[in-house]
């Protein structure tokens, strides 16, 4: 485990890059990625930060605050519902029309709900779509900034990561459905879950060789209070705050510590690209085991998960290229062609 004050000694150390650093959260104006937000704004030079939600009042309350905190970054918020990746296009687009580089790319977009599938107006599930689709669609469509940033020959400033928080395990009893992987027939909560910490580790990898210049995480928070249950209405998510703020207080994440911790996820040299993983003293072991491979799982406590004997089953019967074949298809279909999967 890395210890808090480990965490905090090195996040401390971040001014060391020079001012400018470019930062995009995708579910910004919430939880653990406006918590990061925060400590990413407090850490660093004069930041650009971009945060990604629909709620406009508490982005600019969020503003506000991040103002305060660091009067020398630059705060933009993007209001759009994400869950459809016309929109992620939208937002990517403003973005690249006012930034050339990006350093980090941080998601966290996405809600908890008891309901069954919810069909978007481009056919997806609207979690799946938020767990998976639209993270790697942004992830995607920012790729050549973040390798941009990656490229800067200045060394203090070529930090360039993306962050996908959701969570790396697959259930004992679970494997997902590959005849069925957007889960247009074969829907239930629990194979979302699986689907989208499936495809999330496995498309983090096909990145991490697509753009080696840059690395990928796929984290996981452990429990946090936030306003995850915000979509279950305001009496469940009323209950939710008091159970968390209570019972369930002790097996929980401060929110405050969480952002600390997940500024450590974005920033911590051992989490290296994989073009330069050899230069890094102390690389981390990848997702796929080899040491500096550019995707690696990440536990909350910043230490990267061990070897699962399901995913190296899933990635030697060629989950990796499947997912990524899907994912293709499905953002060919909506993207290019303006239809539905
Ligand atoms: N909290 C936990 O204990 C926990 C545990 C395990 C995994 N996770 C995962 O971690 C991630 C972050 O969770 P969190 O606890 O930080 O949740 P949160 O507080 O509810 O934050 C979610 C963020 O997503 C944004 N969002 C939701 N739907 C959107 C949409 N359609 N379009 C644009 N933005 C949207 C929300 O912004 P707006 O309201 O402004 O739209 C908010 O900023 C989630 O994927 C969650 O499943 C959380």
């Amino acid at each position: 485990m890395v210890s808090l004050s480990a965490v905090r000694t090195h996040n401390s150390s971040l001014k060391y890059f020079s001012p400018g650093l470019v930062a995009v959260f995708v579910g910004g104006t919430s939880g653990i990625g406006f918590a990061t937000a925060r400590e990413f704004v407090r850490s660093t030079n004069s930041p650009h930060v971009y945060l990604v939600g629909r709620n406009p009042t508490e982005a600019s309350r969020i503003i506000d605050e991040l103002q305060q905190i660091n009067p020398s970054s630059k705060l933009d918020f993007i209001k759009s519902d994400v869950s459809l990746l016309r929109n992620v296009d939208e937002v990517c687009k403003e973005i690249k029309e006012k930034e050339n580089k990006i350093n980090l790319l941080f998601m966290t977009v996405g809600y908890l709900t008891f309901q069954g599938r919810n069909e978007t107006t481009e056919g997806l599930d609207r979690k799946l779509s938020l767990h998976y689709y639209a993270r790697m669609r942004f992830a995607q469509q920012l790729a050549p900034l973040l390798t941009t940033a990656a490229k800067d020959p200045d060394p203090k400033a070529n930090l360039s990561r993306v962050v996908t928080v959701l969570d790396p395990n697959i259930s004992r009893n679970f494997t997902p459905n590959f005849e069925d992987l957007d889960l247009k027939t074969t829907f239930s909560l629990k194979n979302c879950g699986t689907h989208a910490s499936a495809m999330n580790n496995f498309a983090i990898e096909h990145f991490a060789k697509a753009y080696p210049d840059s690395s990928f995480c796929h984290a996981y928070p452990s429990g946090v209070n936030t306003g995850i249950m915000r979509e279950q209405g305001p009496v469940m998510s009323a209950i939710w705050n008091v159970v968390g703020k209570t019972v369930f207080k002790p097996f929980m994440v401060d929110l405050t510590e969480s952002g600390e911790r997940h500024v450590y996820a974005s920033t911590a040299p051992q989490f290296a690209p994989k073009a330069n993983a050899g230069g890094v003293q102390d690389a981390a072991k990848g997702s796929d085991e080899v040491t500096g491979s550019g995707a690696y799982q990440l536990s909350w406590n910043g230490e990267v998960f061990g070897p699962s004997k399901k995913l190296e089953t899933m990635r030697s019967n060629g989950a990796e290229d499947k997912i990524w074949g899907h994912t293709e298809q499905v953002f060919k279909k909506i993207c290019e062609e303006g239809g539905k999967v």
